[in-house]
This record gives structure tokens, sequence and C-alpha cells, in this order.
């Protein structure tokens, strides 16, 4: 609970937020609560994207024999809205969401908005579910873009008609541990990713296979499974959800996006900050070894922001790591999410102004 962001705001003013949506903000975690307003495009494949609309939340229609039912042919996306002390609304980095999905559609053969497209759908969306962004401190809005392939097909090919939406839910802490480290496992009989495959993009199909091997962790006990490569199961890759970063001495490693790690947007930013700061970053392979003499390990993702690892089991062997007040990952998750929520000086220009 130390490096709760609570504790660096000031209690906020009601009459800021007296528009706010009637929800004890305290109790917030990582589960959906449904807000006012989605944002809905269509097109066809041999169309671009063009005009978008906000609906109500709501269910959507889909043929039974839709592609994105029947052969997955989906992404999704993860981005967040932060309320500043002065009660504005700053997105972090969402012209690096709408590249990244533009490079997903690319891979899953669907058309995609365009970066303008899907910022203002971004934009829209937050504005019209602007009394769910939770007050400094207590977490953020979690926007979800979906692209899916929303048309019929029955032989196996790229569905004729695609559905792109927004909705969102306001957050807090992902992993239920909060700001307390995570104990996580490595399984090496289950992998998230081949190379070859689409480990690299955020492809709906990535997560479902991971449920299995992290349901069993949770069984044991643990937070989550730390993934090794499928080839020479040699060589730390990700976690279920997040990426992952080992500290030694002055130098951060973290495994190199080669197409079976998602880039993620809170590593590459870590990676830029942390170099700001003097450590040297290394993207490598890193083998499963690094861990032994690794002094921190934390895991990042726009979810998960910076977790810090106390843990991690490898074949009946526990290492453990130094967590809390003083470690790299606790200042890197100070500066992040200064920045993130308008309190320290956003010096890169990550931040965009709603
Ligand atoms: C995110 O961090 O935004 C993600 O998309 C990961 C998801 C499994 C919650």
């Amino acid at each position: 609970a130390a490096s709760s962001l609570q504790e660096v705001f000031e209690p906020s003013s009601s009459s800021v937020y007296e528009e706010n949506a009637d929800i004890n903000w305290d109790e917030l975690g990582f589960s959906l609560r449904p807000t006012d307003y989605m944002y809905i495009m269509k097109c066809s494949k041999d169309e671009n994207f063009s005009q978008g609309e906000l609906n109500r939340y709501g269910n959507i229609e889909l043929s039974p024999s839709s592609g994105v039912l029947n052969y997955g042919q989906g992404l999704f996306e993860g981005l967040k809205a932060y309320r500043r002390v002065d009660g504005g609304i700053l997105l972090f980095r969402p012209e690096e969401n709408a590249r990244r999905m533009k490079m997903g559609a690319e891979r899953m053969c669907m058309p995609s908005p365009s970066i303008n497209q899907f910022v203002n759908a971004v934009k829209e969306t937050v504005v019209a579910n602007k009394r769910w962004v939770p007050p400094p401190g207590k977490g953020s809005l979690y926007l979800r873009p979906l692209l899916i392939g929303s048309g019929p097909v029955l032989g196996l090919a790229p569905a004729p008609d695609y559905t792109f939406l927004i909705y969102a839910s306001p957050v807090a802490n992902y992993f239920k541990e909060g700001f307390a480290p995570l104990s996580l496992v490595i399984d090496d009989e289950f992998h998230r990713s081949t190379p070859g495959g689409t480990g690299h993009v955020k492809t709906i199909s990535n997560y479902a296979p991971v449920l299995k091997p992290q349901s069993q962790a949770k069984n044991r006990g643990f937070s989550d499974v730390l993934y090794l490569d499928s080839s020479k199961k040699k060589y730390l890759e990700e976690v279920s959800s997040c990426n992952i970063f080992l500290v030694k001495g002055n130098s951060i490693l973290t495994p190199a996006t080669q197409g079976t790690i998602l880039a993620g947007i809170t590593r590459k930013s870590i990676i830029d900050l942390a170099r700001d700061f003097g450590y040297q970053v290394e993207e490598r392979q890193i083998p499963v070894e690094d861990l032994i003499d690794a002094e921190e390990v934390f895991c990042t993702g726009t979810a998960v922001v910076v977790a810090p690892v106390g843990s991690v089991t490898y074949q009946g062997k526990r290492f453990e790591y130094n967590t809390g007040a003083g470690t790299v990952s606790k200042k890197l998750y100070s500066t992040l999410t200064g920045i993130q929520t308008g309190l320290s000086e956003d010096k890169m220009g990550w931040t965009v102004e709603i």
C-alpha cells in the first residue's frame, strides 16, 4: 500500500467531481462496470472505415457464422483515461494503440480504422462516459477497443464485414494482490506463443489458451504464470497479461520482441523511462537462469501498470526478489503514473488532453 497513488493526491474536492457516477470508487478492482455509451463503426471487407457513432452500451447482434465466433478473427486493445487533479482528463499514448491495431489487422486480414479515426473514437467514448472516469488516485477509465470479423463465413476465409467497437469500464488494480508483490510460476508444459504465430499481435485468440495454465497456477496459490519459449523451453517470454523485466545492478533486461512477445506500450514506455534514468536496458533473449541472480523482477502492462514480483518458482525452486521502498520498479511506477495522471511533467509528450 506504500506505493498507492492515493497517498500522492490531496483528497479530491467534491465540486470538481460532482458529475461522477454514483459508485464507491474505493471498491474498484479490475472487473467490468458497464458505462453509458459505446462507440461502433462498421465496414465491409472491400471498404475503409468511414463513419462511426456512439450507442448506448449494450449487447450487440452477431451472425452465428461470424468470422470472430467461428474462426477467432478479432483483435482487442486496452488503454486508459486518467482524471487530473484539476478535473481534466488525459489519455496515455492512444496513437500507439491505434498503430498496434493497424499492424494486427494486417496480420489478421482485416480492414482497420486509421490512426485518426481510432484516436477520435477513443476521445468520443471517453467524453460520453466522462462521469465514469474515477477521481485522481482512485483508478482510471479503461477503454477496450475491439476489431472483429462480424460478417458471416462458413469456409475458412476472411469475414465479409467488420465492426470496430469501443467500450469502457472504470478500473483500479488488476491483480487481487493490489500493490503487494506477485508470486509467479514458470510453466514449461504450456506455451503462450510460437514462432510464426500471432504472439506479437493482440489477437483475441492469444488469451483463451492461457486460461488453463493460469487457473492451475492460481489453484496452487500463485498469482500468474511466466511462460518460456516453445522451441527450447529456455528463454523467458511474458506473463499471461503482461510483459516481464529483470533488474541486475544498473542493467534492466526484458525479452526482445521477436514475433512471440506482445510489444506492450507500457513496456516501451518503461524502457524509455529507465534509459532516461541512466539504466542500461537490454532487450534480448533471457535464459531462465538469469532469474537466479536478478535483484528485482517486475511486470508491466496497461492493465497491470508496473507490478513488483516477489518470487518466481521454477521446477520446484523459489527465487525471491526485492520489493517495496527504494526499488527500481517502485521508482518507475511512480514516474509513469505521475505522467499518466498529470502530476509530473510529461517531457516525452505521451499524454493527450481531452
Ligand atoms: C491490457 O493490459 O490492457 C491488456 O490488454 C491485458 C488484458 C489481458 C487485461
